[in-house]
């Protein structure tokens, strides 16, 4: 099977669990030709790709440029605040733009949900989605999931407890879209003001007790606190929060011995997440960046329609 034939990747809603199988076991040989002292391969040579972020980012634009790189692919960063973006250039303008240019590929992050389908719908180009708004981060969870089947060796029938602002978060959203795929218990656990109510209707089981939430589970997914959602008055403070949401390493009891920790980052230390439970070696957020890159290769390989001898050159 090959992902050419899926003109764009805005999801893993819609996403078989088949072809997640193919993206995780191509980033596999990816890992390796990162590794190397010369981490590059020719298979995308001649090809060409955008960045295009309407929102900040440190590790998906950094990683989907790099992971372009690595794979030969002419790569481009359009920095949207110095763009004609800020001369009033519409969206559909710019994305044509990019199209008559010549790009194979755009990767796109926008702040309104459904932004990259409008764009995909409106483009030759293949588009990938680096997070649209409170919608889904496919990557992110791929990355996730990747990061979870290296060390626990399985994705199958985990539990896994995802912890924070449920409501925002397009990381956890893509997570269980994925996960449920694979067979996973899936649970929620954050403030009530941070809840969607219909969550369950995802195959989910909601907490509102974090002890409750994280007992026997196989990994924890720590959300990052959005502090601008504080302002909209979602949740009193921050020590608030960090009182009764923070996950750190005393209450890993409650969890399976062998609990994986897992963080999209940035971080907020002392919020969601203790800043000693974060450098531990049960924290996989290095590790996670890391594979960042390989799962991005796999992808952009697999869309693009490298030729798999080609990683080995
Ligand atoms: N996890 C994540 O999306 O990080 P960035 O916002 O730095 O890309």
């Amino acid at each position: 099977m090959k992902l050419e034939q899926r003109k764009d990747l805005l999801g893993l809603r819609d996403m078989s669990r088949k072809e997640i199988e193919l993206i995780l076991d191509t980033a596999i040989p990816m890992k390796d030709v990162i590794s190397r002292d010369i981490k590059k391969v020719p298979a995308l040579r001649g090809k060409a790709m955008v960045t295009v972020f309407y929102e900040n980012s440190t590790r998906t634009r950094t990683s989907f440029e790099l992971a372009g790189k690595y794979l030969s692919a002419d790569t481009v960063n359009l920095a949207v605040s110095t763009s004609s973006v800020q001369k009033g250039e519409s969206l559909r303008d710019t994305i044509k733009t990019m199209e008559v240019m010549g790009f194979d590929l755009m990767v796109i992050r926008h702040a309104m949900s459904g932004t990259p389908h409008y764009v995909a719908k409106n483009t030759k180009m293949r588009v990938i989605n680096a997070g649209d708004g409170t919608n889904e981060h496919p990557t992110q969870a791929l990355l996730d999931m990747y990061t979870i089947k290296e060390k626990k060796g399985t994705l199958e029938n985990l539990k896994v407890a995802i912890v924070g602002d449920i409501l925002h978060s397009r990381v956890a959203r893509s997570n269980i879209y994925g996960l449920k795929k694979f067979g996973c218990e899936v649970r929620v656990v954050g403030p009530t003001t941070l809840m969607p109510p219909e969550i369950e209707k995802l195959g989910v089981k909601s907490y509102f007790s974090l002890e409750e939430a994280i007992n026997g589970v196989d990994v924890i997914n720590v959300l990052r606190v959005q502090r601008e959602r504080q302002q909209s008055g979602l949740f009193p403070s921050l020590d608030e929060y960090a009182r009764l949401y923070m996950v750190n390493t005393k209450m890993l009891s409650k969890a399976k011995d062998d609990v994986l920790i897992l963080h999209p980052g940035p971080v907020n230390r002392g919020v969601e997440i203790s800043s000693e439970l974060a450098d531990s070696s049960q924290a996989l957020i290095n590790e996670q960046v890391s594979n960042g890159v390989a799962v991005r290769m796999a992808l952009l390989f697999l869309m693009m329609g490298g030729a798999r001898d080609e990683i080995n050159n």
